[in-house]
């Protein structure tokens, strides 16, 4: 066990943890932002992106001793109100079919947003790729993604 202090959604937070815990569990267990989801647990799906200094992560394989001062930010934190460009996107193009995978999509577009404010197509399928909905929603979320852009 070890004592942590993580910058979370701009709020400072210690918690105990083994190092090795993944990020996923110290953010659902230790602090109850269940927001992250868990889907796979082995970086394989992108259900469980949170930012880390801005860039996606998969928090089921970051493990927290690794997280140092680095912010994180998890859809909770995306926008107070819930009224983020994507987020409201997401409802007007009504994207969500189950929804389990839309926070790890939505963290995943935010990403790629910030780095690309007018995405192309292109754009979108390669950094939204490996981020798997198992209802088949991306072109929802291909064309909620082009609406957030503006
Ligand atoms: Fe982390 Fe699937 S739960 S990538």
């Amino acid at each position: 066990m070890a004592e942590y202090t993580l910058s979370v959604n701009g709020q400072s937070h210690t918690v105990e943890a083994p190092p090795d815990m993944p990020l996923l569990w110290v953010l659902r267990d230790r602090l109850a932002l269940t927001g992250t989801k868990f889907g796979c647990g082995q970086g394989l799906c992108g259900a469980c992106t949170v930012h880390l200094g801005g860039e996606p992560v998969r928090s089921c394989v970051t493990p927290v001793g690794d997280v140092g001062t680095k912010r994180i930010t998890t859809i909770e934190g995306l926008d107070p109100h819930g009224a983020h460009p994507l987020q409201k996107a997401w409802i007007e193009t009504d994207v969500a079919q189950c929804g389990y995978c839309q926070t790890g999509q939505i963290m995943t577009a935010a990403a790629l947003l910030a780095k690309h404010p007018k995405p192309t197509d292109r754009d979108i399928d390669q950094a939204m790729g490996e981020n798997v909905c198992r209802c088949g929603t991306y072109l929802r979320i291909r064309e909620a993604i082009h609406r957030a852009a503006g």
